[in-house]
């Protein structure tokens, strides 16, 4: 067939087109992008070339995104890939099925560092049980809100002792800020406290390299304790939209 073009001749065109588009859009970053590398500045900001409009919609740079995307559909083409990131999420979910927890708490360990992988690493806790809390069990979201600061306490009875590689991570002489010892001292009087204490048992700072845990292992647990938005994450109008329209877009001009 002498009019079909191959895969590669495909792909180069596809990125021809990436390119061409890349040209007509200027693309100003976040406050927040600077402030990450320790300055504090818009850079360059609304400044566009001739011919040039403000990058509004779709980012040429990133993956397309169906149209209603699904929390599948961000963990494929937004939340960070790289090892070990997602295998992070994913053998802690798996740990926490092979002891038993209930599906709702499976769910909560497949997404206790959705802040990271996701969006921010600051607050990470804080950010991740934002995200999910209008499409999860309340418990859930206050588990991997709580996770943040109960990570840095022991609680042996629970077979959790204060990570070894936090004394790397932290120093050995590390103090949490009033805020997470302040946010621990509620966590611990709370009913939910077992829930949140069992997102740090199972949360793997051992990562085993020769195990590839697939999300699609967890493609029923997310069905049925997910409650995904018929319009698509972003599209729908909860207190958390705007988060993954940002992810999804990330450098919208406004
Ligand atoms: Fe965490
Ligand atoms: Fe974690």
């Amino acid at each position: 067939m002498p009019n079909q073009l191959s895969m590669d001749q495909q792909a180069d065109v596809l990125e021809e087109q990436q390119i061409e588009e890349l040209g007509k859009k200027a693309i100003g970053k976040s406050l927040f992008y600077f402030l990450s590398d320790g300055e504090q500045t818009l850079g360059d900001g609304f400044k566009q070339g001739p011919g040039q409009t403000l990058l509004m919609g779709e980012d040429p740079r990133l993956p397309k995104m169906p149209d209603k995307p699904t929390l599948v559909d961000f963990f494929k083409y937004r939340f960070a890939k790289a090892w070990p990131y997602q295998q992070h999420l994913l053998q802690s979910a798996n740990l926490a099925q092979k002891n038993g927890l209930p599906e709702k708490m499976i769910l909560g360990c497949l997404l206790h560092d959705i802040g990271v992988a996701g969006f921010i690493r600051s607050d990470h806790g804080y950010w991740g049980a934002q995200m999910i809390e209008p499409y999860v069990d309340e418990e859930v979201s206050w588990a991997v809100r709580v996770h943040q600061c109960m990570r840095f306490f022991a609680d042996e009875d629970a077979g959790y002792p204060y990570p070894e590689m936090y004394k790397k991570m932290f120093g050995e002489d590390y103090q949490v800020e009033p805020y997470i010892a302040e946010e621990y001292e509620r966590a611990r009087n709370h009913k939910w406290y077992m829930s949140g204490r069992m997102i740090c048992v199972n949360d793997l700072y051992a990562f085993d390299d020769t195990l590839v845990v697939e999300l699609e292992q967890f493609t029923d647990i997310i069905g049925r304790n997910f409650k995904q938005p018929k319009e698509g994450l972003g599209n729908d109008n909860t207190p958390a939209s705007h988060i993954w329209r940002t992810i999804r877009r990330p450098c919208n001009a406004l």
